[in-house]
This record gives C-alpha cells, structure tokens and sequence, in this order.
C-alpha cells in the first residue's frame, strides 16, 4: 500500500505484547496518567504542552487527513495506553521521522524496541518510505539503545544544535530500508 492510502484508514500493529493503534477519547485517562511525569519530557526537547497536560484536547477537534501516523501504544495485558509513536514530517513519501515515549513504569521491559521494530517493519515493507531518521539528545541512553537495536545508526553528531525547541548536543539516528 501507499502512504496515501492510510491517510483515512490508520493501520492497527501488533507485537507479543503490544498493540498500536489510533488513539480515542476514551484514552485520554490513561495518557494523563503518565504524561503528567517530568522524566518524560527531560530529553524530549520541548516542555509539556497544553495537550500533554490535558490529553482530552488531543480529541477536541475532528483529526485533520494526514499522510502522518500517530498510534497510542497498548500493552495487552493491562489494556492501558502506555506509550505513543510517531512517524510524521513525511517529505517526498519516502523519508520520515520517528519519535515515541513511554510511561515511565513500562520503562526498561523491551517494550519500545518491540514497538520500534514493529513500526520500522511497517514502514518499510508496507509503505513506500524508504528512509526514518531522528534526533537524540547525547544523554538520553535509553533513546539511543533502543534506535540501535532497532537498526537504525547513528549518522552524526550536532553539537550546540537545537533539538525541536531546546538546544544540546544530539546525534541524528537513521535506518534505510534494504
Ligand atoms: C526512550 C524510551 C522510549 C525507552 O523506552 P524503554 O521501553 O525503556 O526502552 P527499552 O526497554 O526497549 O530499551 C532501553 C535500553 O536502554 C537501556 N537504558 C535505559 N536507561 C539507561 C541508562 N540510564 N544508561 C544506560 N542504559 C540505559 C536499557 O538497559 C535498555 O537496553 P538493553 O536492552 O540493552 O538493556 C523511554 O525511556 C521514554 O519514553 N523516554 C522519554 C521520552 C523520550 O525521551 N523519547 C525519545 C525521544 S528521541
């Protein structure tokens, strides 16, 4: 498929544990949960905004067609929206960037590389993008474990950039589809 044939048919992803699907209204509870944590946003490269801090926002307005993807991420055993993926700034229908965060307490279990592996998986075999990329503050090890063991490599290092709206040294990860 294409990337325009998802704009108004979001695909659902499964792993072992996880599900990622499009978020709904009635989510809103278990993302105020977690996205109410600081730890979240300490490498994130933007404070909390309005709709982090209230998440029933996020469903205020109907979604606008999209060519982006934006899944909640669900653990199967609790049912709880633990975490969110991003695959959005879509250029040229073959490169984008990825992002994901995870609550806190779901922290260290595998679960974003699961996701992570899941979504590069998608893209590439289910998409015509051939190239994901993002930007990781050089202190957030997690971050940078979890592209690595998701294939992706890292491919610089900007020193005293800005990093979405914060300025560090971060390092810009990519995965190619081979
Ligand atoms: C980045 C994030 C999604 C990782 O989630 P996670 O589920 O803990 O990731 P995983 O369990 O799949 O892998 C984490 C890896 O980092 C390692 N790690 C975590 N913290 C670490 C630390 N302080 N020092 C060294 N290694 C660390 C873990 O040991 C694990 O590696 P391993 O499997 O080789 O042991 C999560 O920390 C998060 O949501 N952070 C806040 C938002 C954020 O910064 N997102 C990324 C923006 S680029």
């Amino acid at each position: 498929m294409k990337l325009s044939d998802y704009i108004n048919n979001k695909p659902v992803l499964h792993t072992d544990r996880l599900t990622l699907r499009t978020l709904q209204p009635l989510d809103a509870d278990d993302l105020r949960q977690w996205l109410s944590q600081k730890e979240i946003y300490r490498y994130w490269g933007k404070p909390a905004g309005k709709a982090d801090k209230d998440p029933s926002l996020l469903f205020a307005k109907p979604a606008k067609p999209t060519k982006s993807f934006h899944w909640g991420i669900v653990e199967n055993a609790s049912h709880k929206v633990v975490g969110e993926m991003w695959v959005y700034l879509i250029e040229g229908d073959r490169m984008a960037k990825l992002a994901i965060r995870l609550a806190p307490s779901c922290h260290g279990k595998g679960l974003a590389t699961e996701a992570t592996r899941e979504v590069v998986r998608f893209c590439f075999e289910e998409t015509e993008l051939r190239r994901l990329w993002t930007d990781v503050d050089v202190r957030n090890t997690a971050s940078v474990r979890v592209l690595e063991k998701s294939g992706f490599q890292r491919e610089g290092l900007i020193r005293q950039g800005k990093m979405v709206s914060t300025w560090c040294d971060y390092y810009i990860y990519g995965a190619i589809k081979s």
